[in-house]
């Protein structure tokens, strides 16, 4: 406001000194007390770029409820296209499955020819259990300790607002991009992505874009280093069946369902441990090592009061969530399965098709679905680059323990960097109380700015789109 102002007092003298009538001086002298009143008055309201204003924009954002399985997608979209407006960036909605928007934004850079920047963000959230919370999940209640309590403060509303008021902020120092810098809110993360960044990566509204680097969600951190990560551990849903013949509750005999089935448990469990173990004594990382719960348990003769007591039945079976990290070797751990946990020789039976689901640990290249994070990839130097000059902290790039839409990306051969501004903050991404404090949210727009700045001003072709264009 206080520019716009500025602008017509500029005006206003213009007038001034090309009238030659003295009454209308006078005027004019009123008229220019008049809009110095008005500057001394609008300083004190709040500017766009008011901290307190960033944060009500991002309150805003919070209070659509865009929960699972019913996430008000129209609204947030509306929402975030009034903001898209508001900084002058183009927009664009596209319905891939009905009533189940992704809105793309355009900040077109100078140079079209290079390869573009992806901003990502998923626009739905979790369901929140309302009772356990201290504030309502969609009040985006600010605490007197500059805490945001909302469904989506973490995970992850906070970065699709962050990459907007960066923009916003690099918009008002004058910067121009070299590349374009596209944002996108997808639906349906929180539900697999299928309908969301899945069919996005496929679209040829996707190939139209260009895209050379995406950046994506990650996780907060409890420390003062940001979590950075470059892979994410790909979902095998095992389920293994055991037969046997079946017998008295009484009798004791081998070979039944029941016992094969727990010695295959009891190897599993072991095999867990050990992973575990690697944990524990810090040797590996969460997402570095090969995670097996069992998820599961399917087994009994059914009565009307619940289970046949005398009988040892003749099947039983249990499914397994296994998270293999891209760097482990598939191979290994698929004979694994079928020699020790599920083998042929005890009756067991485990078959490809048995897995309930199973992401392939390589892209459509065949090469480990991970980003380097070494100087082969020059968006990692960029980023660690741009982290530090805006006075922040990189922990050690990690492997993602679960999954998030960045393997869409990944799978085709993308980088793509998993990246939440958040340190300082316990992780309560889908857990009761979900917050984030308002000066680390701030903080992270200042690391996008910087970010975003060093990535659209990144003139060279990497190595990498070279050989991809070649292909
Ligand atoms: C969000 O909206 C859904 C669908 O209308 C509703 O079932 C749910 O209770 C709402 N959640 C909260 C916390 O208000
Ligand atoms: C496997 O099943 C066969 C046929 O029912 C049975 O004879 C054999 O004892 C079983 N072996 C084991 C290890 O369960
Ligand atoms: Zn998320």
């Amino acid at each position: 406001m206080c520019r716009y102002n500025l602008k017509l007092i500029k005006s206003t003298h213009f007038r001034v000194s090309s009238s030659t009538e003295i009454k209308k001086m006078e005027i004019n002298h009123l008229l220019y007390l008049c809009f110095l009143l008005v500057l001394i008055l609008t300083k004190t309201t709040p500017s766009d770029e008011d901290p307190s204003v960033i944060i009500s924009r991002f309150q805003q954002y919070l209070q659509i409820n865009t929960s699972q399985p019913t996430p008000d997608y129209h609204k947030a979209v509306e929402f975030l296209i009034s903001q898209a407006k508001s900084i002058s960036l183009d927009h664009q909605t596209i319905e891939l499955v009905d009533n189940k928007p992704l809105l793309l934004l355009k900040w077109p850079g100078s140079d079209p020819k290079l390869p573009s920047i992806l901003l990502y963000s998923h626009t739905d959230v979790v369901p929140s259990e309302q009772d356990k919370w201290t504030y309502h999940p969609f009040a985006a209640h600010l605490d007197s300790t500059g805490n945001i309590y909302a469904r989506g403060s973490q995970d992850m509303k906070c970065v699709g607002m962050q990459y907007l008021e960066a923009i916003r902020k690099l918009k008002a120092t004058g910067f121009q991009p070299l590349r374009s810098v596209y944002l996108s809110f997808a639906p349906d993360e929180e539900i697999g992505g299928h309908d969301g960044a899945e069919k996005f990566a496929d679209s040829d509204v996707f190939k139209s874009l260009n895209v050379g680097i995406v950046l994506d969600e990650g996780l907060a951190s409890p420390t003062e280093n940001y979590r950075v990560f470059y892979a994410e551990r790909c979902p095998w849903w095992l389920v293994i069946k055991a037969k046997g013949a079946p017998g008295h509750g009484a009798k004791l005999y081998d070979n039944s369902a029941m016992e094969n089935l727990l010695k295959s448990i009891e190897i599993v469990r072991k095999f867990r441990a050990s992973q575990f173990d690697m944990v524990k004594a810090g040797l590996k990382a969460e997402g570095e090592v090969i995670s097996v719960n069992m998820a599961f348990l399917k087994a009994g003769t059914p009565s009307p009061t619940g289970f046949v007591m005398n009988l040892q039945p003749s099947e039983a079976e249990a499914g397994f969530d296994i998270r293999v990290p891209p760097t482990a070797n598939a191979e290994a751990l698929e004979r694994r399965i079928a020699e020790e946990w599920a083998p042929a020789s005890r009756n067991m039976t485990f078959e490809l098709g048995q897995f309930k689901q199973k992401a392939s640990i390589h892209d459509k290249f065949g090469r480990p679905v991970l980003t380097a994070t070494d100087s082969s990839n020059p968006w990692w130097s960029l980023l660690e680059d741009a982290v530090k000059s805006a006075n922040g902290k990189l922990g050690k790039p990690e492997i993602f323990p679960a999954s998030t839409d960045s393997r869409y990306f990944r799978e085709r051969g993308l980088p793509a960097i998993g990246f939440s501004p958040m340190a300082n903050t316990p992780i309560l991404l889908h857990d009761h109380n979900e917050f984030l404090n308002q000066a680390e949210y701030l903080k992270g727009i200042d690391m996008y700015e910087s970010i975003i700045k060093a990535f659209a001003s990144y003139a060279q072709h990497p190595k990498d789109e070279v050989a991809r264009d070649e292909l």
